[in-house]
């Protein structure tokens, strides 16, 4: 093994100081540089692990921004999740169990992320993966799955058949929509393009509507009178949702997980928290990991890997790049529709 490995190095620290008008990327340099790092040695309980594939999530886009609930490191590695080789361990049985496998895994906290060619994860949370799960699956496996799986449980415990989600066409809400349809849920996603309607509908969207259409409000009252959804499990957190959630009706939750969008939304009928029930939360999955008991959380890994390997859930990929190309064409795949991109460092 060589000294140093190639990495997408962290150029800022902390917290952005200022909200950005538009949070998606618009190039690498101001908060990523391609660049040589040494290549990091597992603690105990820890391992090394050779990336094949990295994600590239939302989380990792405003992070790199600094703009995600959790402080960059400057000169470290950026990226959060990935698959990969385990190729030395720090001593421990768990990790020392895991050499020579195939993990999914999350970057350990202040270790070298995902974006290099080697990164450091705690063995306890490493996947080890069946050969069924392609590589692409398995860079994704943990973020989005059981963050699916944990949001469909709030869905299951409410009670209501129907739930309402946003950004309906979203890797995320694609997993969600197809387990959710196979327990006769019914899904009513939103989206802002035509095109994304048939394909979520062939999925097991129960409806579709898109929000850019000129009768959006007459097609959603009429949807949520008959279907009555309680949860409305929201990424995007603008105007749009904040109607969404007024027009829902008594008890409704109004999840939100994710800010994909910067506009601030204005709560249209504040009384409705006090007179009809209806509440605001959010979703982490950083503290659903923190807070569900060990065994709920195997269930959830073991389901989201059988998924995978069964064919019930695909990743779409738009593109894999090289980090080299990252940092050039990076901005341009992720603007991209309907698929994710990965790296391979
Ligand atoms: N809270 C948590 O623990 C947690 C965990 C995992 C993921 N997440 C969040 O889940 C969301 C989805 O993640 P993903 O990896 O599945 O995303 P993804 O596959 O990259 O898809 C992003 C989707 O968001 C839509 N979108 C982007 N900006 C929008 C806007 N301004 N208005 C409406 N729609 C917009 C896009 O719509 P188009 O198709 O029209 O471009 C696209 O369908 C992200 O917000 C992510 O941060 C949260």
């Amino acid at each position: 093994m060589p000294d140093t490995m190639k990495a997408l190095i962290l150029q800022g620290d902390g917290y952005a100081t200022e909200r950005p008008e538009d949070t998606a990327l618009a190039a690498m340099e101001p908060f990523v540089q391609l660049g040589q790092l040494a290549v990091p040695e597992p603690g105990e309980d820890q391992v090394r692990v050779r990336v094949a594939l990295a994600s590239v999530n939302p989380s990792d886009e405003m992070f790199i921004q600094g703009l995600y609930g959790q402080p960059r490191i400057r000169g470290n590695a950026a990226g959060f999740e990935g698959v990969g080789m385990v190729v030395a361990s720090g001593g421990g049985p768990v990790a020392d169990g895991l050499l020579g496998r195939r993990v999914a895994f999350v970057a350990a906290a202040g270790a070298p992320g995902t974006w290099s060619e080697c990164s450091i994860a705690d063995a306890a949370l490493c996947i080890p993966l069946i050969d069924d799960v392609r590589d692409e699956d398995g860079a994704g496996m943990i973020v989005n799955p059981l963050t699916a799986l944990a949001m469909f449980d709030i869905v299951k415990k409410d009670g209501a058949k129907a739930f309402v989600l946003s950004a309906g066409a979203s890797q995320l809400s694609k997993l969600l929509i197809g387990a959710a349809a196979e327990e006769d849920y019914r899904p009513i996603a939103i989206v802002r393009r035509d095109s994304q309607v048939g394909p979520l509908e062939s999925l097991g969207a129960a409806h579709v509507l898109n929000s850019e259409a000129d009768d959006f409000d007459r097609q959603l009252s009429a949807v949520l009178r008959e279907e009555k959804p309680r949860v409305f499990l929201d990424a995007v957190a603008n105007q749009v949702s904040a109607s969404v959630f007024t027009a829902m009706g008594r008890r409704a939750r109004w999840v939100i997980y994710g800010k994909l969008d910067t506009e601030a939304p204005t709560l249209l009928e504040p009384g409705q928290l006090i007179f009809m029930m209806k509440q605001i939360e959010g979703f982490w999955l950083v503290r659903w990991m923190q807070e569900t008991a060990a065994a709920d959380k195997r269930a959830a890994i073991e389901a989201a890997q059988s998924r995978f390997a069964s064919g019930a859930w695909r990743t779409d990929v738009t593109a894999v790049l090289s980090l080299e190309e990252a940092m050039t064409h990076l901005p341009a795949e992720l603007a991209k529709p309907n698929g994710k991109v990965f790296l391979k460092p």
